[in-house]
């Protein structure tokens, strides 16, 4: 096997890599020439010394996806194991009978750096993080049937590849039922990442009413209906969601007399709501991420501020309203803060219950926060 290629540290970048840190950016290596995307590349500091193994990216920030401390002998060996790795973690904690879609792979965090890896039933949804991880994966449908254990596999589909291919698959989450297009859906089909948020509003929601504020195809609505919700509510501006929100209540067999399904803006919704003073019990937003990078950051609180001032405009005295944000570049500190003061605008108060993420299958890694993006806080708004 020919020795991989040296890219040498320009910063002393030792420690973060030794501590477990995914990503050593362009900026901070000296690359040499002729450097295919997808090689097996080592990372060494300037005196020489091999300090971290990974595979080369040539386009975008990120240099090298780093994969391990000491060299790697057996690349496919390796994937295959952590594959396992992987699968073994999710059904520690998966009923595989009343759950069977969630994510196997979550990158950096499961140590295949550069994929997302998610089974919808028996199909396996996988996407690559760029050109580099394309090639350095390019056995990966494989490997993924080769470290399935118990795992029917039909179908192993790149996500990015058939985006406008649709394929519908019917899944289970806590045994509700959802019609998923595994091609054209938003974020591979489901959003899998709510789904232990999705539980924990449902066990809420015996006897009250819901209204769910950015719902895609119900998945908040749905669940809380099935756990005896006296109505829901569901709002999204794409109307394929909305059609899929309202066909998985009926394959749910759940009556919709009590569900309205509203395909409209969901600022001028909530406006429409407070001028007609409409209340509901439980209120849920999750918005898409106002904030996909740094520089949209102000923006992004203004959007906050707004979404929740209204909101809590709508939430029945002492009822819940459950705020989410997906962007990583919002702490968790600084989301709390615009939740409890876009209820302060309303006139209410804001009182925090529980302040979750992303499902367990969604694992973070310390070092590196930039996984941690998704925050849930659940409170009363008296
Ligand atoms: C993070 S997803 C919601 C996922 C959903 N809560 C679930 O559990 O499946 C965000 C959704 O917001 C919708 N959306 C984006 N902008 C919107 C707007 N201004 N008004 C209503 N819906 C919007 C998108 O179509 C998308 O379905």
């Amino acid at each position: 096997m020919p020795r991989p290629l040296v890219l040498t540290l320009r910063k002393d970048l030792s420690r973060t890599l030794r501590q477990g840190h995914p990503w050593v950016f362009r900026e901070a290596v000296t690359e040499p020439r002729g450097m295919a995307a997808g090689a097996l590349v080592t990372v060494a500091d300037r005196r020489g010394r091999e300090i971290a193994f990974g595979y080369y990216d040539d386009a975008g920030p990120i240099a090298v996806r780093v994969l391990a401390l000491a060299p790697v002998a057996d690349r496919a060996a390796l994937l295959r194991e952590r594959l396992r790795a992987a699968l073994a973690t999710r059904r520690a904690h998966l009923d595989l009978t009343m759950t069977n879609a969630f994510r196997w792979v979550h990158g950096e965090a499961d140590r295949l750096p550069g994929i997302h890896v998610d089974v919808y039933a028996d199909v396996v949804s996988v996407r690559y993080d760029g050109e580099g991880s394309r090639a350095f994966y390019r056995d990966l449908p494989a490997l993924i049937r080769a470290s399935a254990g118990e795992l029917t596999v039909r179908k192993v589909i790149d996500r990015e590849a058939r985006a406008g291919r649709g394929e519908e698959v019917e899944v289970r989450e806590n045994g509700a039922l959802f019609i998923v297009d595994v091609g054209r859906g938003q974020k591979g089909g489901l959003f899998l990442d709510q789904r232990e948020n999705r539980q924990t509003v449902a066990q809420r929601a015996a006897g009250k009413s819901l209204l769910n504020l950015f719902g895609y195809t119900g998945g908040f609505s749905l669940h809380a209906a099935r756990a005896g919700a006296t109505r829901t509510d569901t709002v999204d501006i794409a109307r394929p969601a909305i059609a899929a929100a309202r066909r998985n209540f009926e394959r749910n067999g759940l009556a919709l007399g009590q569900a309205g399904f509203h395909a409209e803006d969901v600022f001028a919704f909530l406006e429409k709501a407070i001028a007609r003073g409409q209340v509901w019990d439980i209120v849920v937003s999750d918005p898409p991420s106002f904030a996909p990078s740094k520089n949209s950051l102000s923006a992004a609180r203004r959007s906050y501020l707004r979404l929740h001032r209204l909101a809590a405009q709508v939430v029945s005295r002492g009822g819940l309203l459950a705020a989410a944000s997906c962007s990583s570049h919002v702490t968790r500190g600084e989301f709390l803060t615009m939740v409890k003061t876009g209820v302060d605008l309303a006139g209410r108060r804001f009182v925090l219950e529980s302040y979750t993420g992303a499902s367990p299958d969604h694992p973070i890694l310390p070092v590196f926060p930039e996984g941690d993006y998704l925050k849930f806080a659940l409170g009363r708004v008296e």
